[in-house]
């Protein structure tokens, strides 16, 4: 599972405007605890990250940050969506 699928079965907003296949930025978020249980960064994920609004150490894309660990304890924010084009809230 995804953050961005946790994030939907929530009921908690996040955008993702490629449909979950690492081919955009719209999923961008900030991980500030728990990154060693998601699964790798790969280089397009890397790539995208590079395209987002104010990309940082800690960004990640939420469609590609599958956890690994269903136990861990994973902290996460999510930018201002405000400035993405297809946002819908
Ligand atoms: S939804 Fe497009 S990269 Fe995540």
């Amino acid at each position: 599972m995804s953050i961005l699928e946790v994030t939907e079965e929530n009921g908690i907003h996040l955008n993702h405007n490629c449909g979950e296949v690492c081919a955009c930025s719209t999923c961008h978020i900030y991980v500030h605890k728990g990154e060693d249980a998601l699964q790798e960064i790969s280089d397009k994920e890397e790539d995208f990250i590079d395209r987002a609004i104010n990309p940082r150490i800690e960004s990640r894309l939420g469609c590609q940050s599958i956890i690994l660990d269903a136990d861990a304890v994973i902290e996460v924010e999510i930018p201002d969506q405000k400035r993405i084009i297809g946002h819908e809230h």
